[in-house]
């Protein structure tokens, strides 16, 4: 067997959105990022997690307290990885078609899709250092690429992910000049036996859903190889650039 080469990325790593995926890459990051300190950051964990930030993204007030609780760790800020995301819940269901369209279905896709992760993005940059390196990943999906959309459905999630990808996409122009060290990534992470997904898997072939184990460690090996200059890339799990 070939032993993995340790990283060198050390400081604070912040995962937030602690699910099937989220708790996961939590995991992988300490195993093998051992120079990093991870924490976890939601509005609740699994049983046996240990969640150390209480964070709502939809709330502007733990947003708000949020540079402040990382600063307390004493830390240069290393990574912000968000896994928080939503398809379906409570009077929540993805749409088959036009006249199941709902106006505050839209709200909740865009507000925890879309907006959320921008959001984590402006509450964690007075956290940056010119002199640093920093990356900030967000997990997306294939289904909210344009370009790849066949099939249709699923208007407000694929929407949703799609107006992500466009609003990180400024955030790493932006850095690109403010943080040049900085690098931004949106990742898919494959079909993955999640909650999220679990009411859709008859669809899948079972060698195409991943346990949140192997989507977490193909996302930390993507994003453990970017690098500033590939700041902005919509990447599936496999390191493949996916059309916008
Ligand atoms: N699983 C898949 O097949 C798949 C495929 C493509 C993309 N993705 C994307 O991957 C990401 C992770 O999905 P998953 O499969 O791990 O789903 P999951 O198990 O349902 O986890 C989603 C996480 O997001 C958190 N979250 C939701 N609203 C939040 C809020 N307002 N503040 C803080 N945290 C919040 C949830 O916490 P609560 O328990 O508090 O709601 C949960 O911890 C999502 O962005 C999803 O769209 C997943």
């Amino acid at each position: 067997m070939v032993e993995e080469a340790p990283t060198t990325w050390a400081g604070l790593a912040l995962v937030v959105g602690p699910g099937g995926i989220g708790a996961a890459v939590a995991a992988e990051l300490k195993r093998t990022c051992p120079d990093l300190k991870v924490l976890t950051a939601g509005r609740h964990g699994p049983p046996a997690s240990s969640l150390q930030l209480q964070l709502d993204l939809q709330n502007d007030s733990d947003l708000d307290g949020l540079s402040s609780s990382l600063r307390a760790q004493g830390l240069p800020l290393r990574l912000v990885f968000n896994c928080s995301g939503r398809l379906h819940g409570p009077g929540l269901q993805p749409e088959k078609r036009l006249q199941q369209i709902d106006r505050s279905q839209l709200e909740e896709q865009f507000g925890i899709n879309a907006m959320a992760p921008i959001l984590l993005a402006k509450a964690i940059e007075p956290l940056l250092q010119r002199d640093q390196p920093f990356h900030f990943a967000s997990l997306s999906a294939r289904v909210g690429s344009i370009g790849d959309n066949r099939t249709g459905g699923w208007y407000g999630y694929r929407a949703a992910k799609a107006a992500q990808n466009q609003l990180l996409r400024c955030l790493s122009i932006e850095w690109a000049r403010r943080w040049p060290l900085a690098t931004v990534s949106l990742l898919h992470p494959g079909t993955t036996d999640t909650a999220l997904s679990r009411p859709f898997q008859s669809f899948v072939a079972p060698d195409k859903l991943f346990t949140p184990e192997r989507a977490a460690r193909q996302l930390v090996e993507v994003l453990l190889q970017q690098t500033p200059e590939q700041s902005g890339a919509f990447l599936a799990w496999d390191g493949q650039s996916i059309d916008w």
